[in-house]
């Protein structure tokens, strides 16, 4: 133990693979099960340190973890720069950093049809615990990440806190937010969607990823090697598991179902793109995912459920601006987000679960807004729940009849933060409230009507806060009675030293559904 004096745990988490090695040679690992053999076992020598994009975690249970990294030493290339052959990769998970104590290992494959990704499912682990994991391809070692079991089923859990985020345009700034993120104490961190952006290059901005825009799978790989190669964005992967789920970025801005915006493409060409995205997206995230073949990826689980656009239909009253007044559309009984599939799985998936809080994490807002109170008939953002007032209908009662009064909403997309009570009839401010909606701002995307929409907020009385200026994430304190959420932004993104501050906060008391600033 001594050995390790001095070194800090973000000194280790940085390590190069020289320098950790060093480190746990000479921390003890002769008594770990085959450390030695983990180290002395040396596969053919790689172009290149591969280990360029981070390793991460994400889907804990509470007896599994699973690790991803993706072989890359040349992070711009589609192939990584490794070419054609598989690489041979082990893992290790130990209850400590330096892996004295190893508790699980193996071996996998990183294959060429899958960008050399790794999605390791690292099973026989305790729940609720800390755990430290490492990869090894060639003569490298990776990066150690530290990750976390989902507490048991059974378990009386006095105190769980995790942070939200989403919305992290390259182009719109530096992801200081995550440097922070990385320094809470959180168990996990859920990801709601717009992990990358599909547009072309903005000269202008205050950073370049590289355009044009993606249109196949090997653009789409360089485009996730530009962003996962963001060293913040690392260090929060490295220091927490991730629940990831996708927006409409990821394949292209208010894509729905077979639909491209505005319909660039007819359908079976952006089917194509789809099944290219989507199959990028797995590539990058540590997801408990097959590998996506097609169009079609379920990606809703009960961790955390995603997925709106690959089941939604049109948005509605054809107005070429996401914003317009109201339609006979939006009303539409058959109008869906989810598609009834999903409907259903998360009806039966709320009521089945004895939890003393129910999240569910998503993407679009579903708290009503009216951007132009006092008018004849409602103007809404029909990329929201408002565009589908039947589903939007049917999301609450489901929220109100299955959770019985502890559903809290979890909601990425829109660039700005509010907290929005759920009224039991969308719209009608006089029904009751069954549930809060906390929709985070963004990691780093603009929200360009920030100052108009602010405008409107009075005549929606529903919202109790929001703010459209500042960007950041949020974090999630939860006890037994009561629910907290902070809101904490960064000073700027504009330069990579942004300092991080707390600037709301909102309380929900068990069975009382309702916010209130706290
Ligand atoms: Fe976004």
């Amino acid at each position: 133990m001594a050995a390790s004096g001095g070194i800090t745990r973000r000194r280790f988490l940085g390590a190069t693979a020289g320098a950790g090695l060093a480190l746990v040679a000479s921390g003890g690992v002769a008594r770990a099960l085959t450390g030695p053999a983990f180290l002395r076992d040396r596969g053919a020598p790689l172009p290149g340190p591969p280990f360029t994009l981070g390793v991460a975690s994400g889907d804990p249970l509470h007896d599994r973890v699973v690790l991803w990294t993706r072989l890359a030493p040349d992070l711009l290339a589609p192939d990584g720069g490794l070419g054609t052959a598989p690489v041979p990769v082990r893992w290790q998970v130990a209850t400590d950093e330096r892996f004295a104590k190893v508790t699980a290992e193996g071996r996998t494959t990183a294959r060429p049809e899958h960008a050399f990704s790794v999605h390791v499912d690292a099973k026989g682990l305790q729940p609720d615990r800390e755990y430290f994991y490492r990869f090894r391809a060639g003569d490298q070692l990776s990066p150690v990440g530290r990750t976390r079991t989902a507490p048991a089923d059974d378990a009386g859990l006095k105190h769980l806190r995790f942070a939200f985020s989403s919305c992290q345009n390259y182009q719109d700034g530096y992801f200081t937010a995550y440097k922070h993120m990385a320094d809470e104490d959180v168990a996990f961190v859920a990801f709601l969607g717009d992990y990358i952006y599909e547009n072309g290059v903005q000269p202008t901005a205050p950073r370049q990823h590289e355009g044009p825009e993606p249109m196949d799978l090997a653009a789409y790989r360089v485009r996730y090697g530009r962003y996962k190669s963001d060293l913040d964005l690392q260090a929060a992967h490295a220091a927490f598991p991730w629940i990831v789920t996708w927006d409409d970025h990821e394949v292209e801005n208010n894509y729905a179902n077979d639909r491209a915006d505005d319909d660039t493409l007819p359908p079976d060409r952006f089917l194509e793109r789809r099944a290219a995205a989507y199959k990028a997206w797995w590539e990058h995230q540590p997801v408990r995912l097959d590998p996506p073949d097609g169009p079609d990826l379920r990606i809703y689980r009960e961790l955390g459920f995603g997925h709106t656009r690959q089941y939604r239909t049109n948005q509605p009253c054809n107005s070429p601006l996401d914003v317009g007044v109201a339609c006979a559309d939006t009303a539409a009984p058959t109008a869906t987000l989810m598609g009834e599939r999903q409907e259903r799985w998360l009806r039966r998936s709320l009521q089945r679960s004895r939890a003393r809080w129910r999240v569910v994490a998503q993407q679009v807002m579903v708290g009503r807004v009216n951007f132009v109170p006092g008018g004849t008939d409602p103007v809404f953002n029909f990329d929201q729940w408002d565009g589908y007032g039947a589903a939007q209908q049917r999301f609450v009662d489901t929220l109100d009849r299955a959770a019985h009064g502890n559903a809290v909403v979890i909601t990425g997309d829109i660039h700005s933060s509010w907290v929005n009570d759920l009224n039991a009839r969308p719209g009608d401010d006089a029904s009751r409230t069954v549930a809060t909606e906390f929709a985070g701002t963004s990691i780093t995307s603009s929200f360009d009507f920030a100052a108009v929409v602010a405008g409107s907020i009075a005549g929606n009385p529903a919202v109790k806060y929001y703010e459209g200026e500042r960007r950041g994430y949020a974090v999630c304190d939860l006890t037994a009675d009561e629910w907290r959420t902070d809101y904490r932004y960064v000073s700027t993104v504009d330069s990579p030293d942004a300092t991080i501050e707390t600037a709301a906060s909102f309380v929900v008391d068990h069975r009382k559904p309702g916010a209130q600033p706290a």
